[in-house]
């Protein structure tokens, strides 16, 4: 079965999550999201019992309270879908504007669902004032309703009586985190070619970020980070301190789109690092592997 990945989202992690799944220890507890964006690794995990339960949190409150309603009110989301996708049709680009306005005017979840799916490459947008300015994708008229309610019905019953939602910042969250618990990262931060240039709600303070996974470190809280990334030999991304003492994993994001454009065929390849208690939970033959690859 294609997992179900109702919210479009640029910077998804749903290409990958096999490979990063990969990585994940045996009994995890919780699993943390705290960047969450579409929550393509707690979707994952959840449809492979990888963990018990899930904490997905993401700083943009109407991301939140669209997740909210997808798991929890999905009757009434599905049916709002409906009725918004079916009104564009014959007037869409002027339509577009007016569902954006009612947005930026009463942060309703499913407006937010209508632009993220017909919006250009699904990337989020905010202006200066906090305001949704993303044009629309002028050539397609966004996920039909019908694959959109098969994204929701499927969504809400993996994760249904499973998960926290949470719009906070990042720190709050991770501070309920135990030994037991795997934290996934995924920051706004690193700049790939899939990942960045494009403005989420907020950007992140590094030098703050790499405190927290210091005190991680100290706590022996297992993570799993996506943080930078290289197309050819251009990499993306402030370098991690080496004290951090993790391993790097290069995973195959393919054919790097900026590349294309320029006539050159280079892949994408989205840097994976893993934290030293993650290491000791996992299985010594990977281990090894590790050490192999991280030789970057
Ligand atoms: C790269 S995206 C995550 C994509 C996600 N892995 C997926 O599969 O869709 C980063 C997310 O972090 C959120 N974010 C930015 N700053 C944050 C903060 N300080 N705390 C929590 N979330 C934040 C953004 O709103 C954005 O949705």
């Amino acid at each position: 079965m294609r997992l179900p990945h109702p919210i479009p989202y640029q910077g998804s992690k749903r290409n990958l999550a096999d490979k990063i799944l990969s990585y994940f220890p045996c009994n995890v507890n919780r699993l943390f999201e705290p960047f969450a964006g579409s929550a393509a690794i707690s979707i994952a995990s959840a449809y492979y019992y990888k963990a018990n339960h899930f904490v997905i949190n993401d700083i943009n409150e109407p991301l939140i309270q669209l997740w909210d309603k997808i798991i929890h009110h999905h009757e009434d989301l599905v049916s709002e879908y409906h009725y918004i996708w079916h009104n564009q049709i014959g007037r869409e680009e002027e339509y577009y504007y007016e569902i954006r306005e009612k947005f930026n005017t009463t942060q309703k979840p499913e407006y937010l669902l209508f632009l993220l799916a017909k919006c250009v490459k699904a990337a989020v947008r905010y202006n200066t004032n906090g305001e949704f300015n993303q044009s629309p994708d002028k050539r397609r008229l966004g996920r039909t309703p019908s694959n959109m309610k098969i994204a929701i019905i499927n969504v809400s019953q993996l994760l249904k009586n499973k998960v926290t939602f949470l719009a906070l910042g990042y720190e709050e969250v991770i501070k309920g985190a135990t030994e037991n618990d795997l934290i996934y990262f995924d920051p706004p931060y690193q700049g790939t070619g899939q990942n960045g240039g494009f403005r989420y709600k907020q950007d992140l303070n590094h030098d703050d970020f790499v405190l927290s996974l210091f005190e991680l470190n100290k706590k022996n809280i297992p993570f799993i980070l996506s943080y930078d990334g290289r197309t050819g030999e251009k990499h993306f991304g402030k370098p991690l301190p080496p004290a951090l003492n993790l391993a790097k994993i290069e995973l195959d994001a393919g054919r790097s789109s900026i590349a294309t454009l320029l006539n050159r065929v280079e892949n994408t390849y989205e840097a994976l690092y893993l934290s030293p208690s993650l290491m000791n939970k996992l299985p010594l033959k990977m281990e090894q592997t590790y050490f192999q690859t991280s030789l970057f």
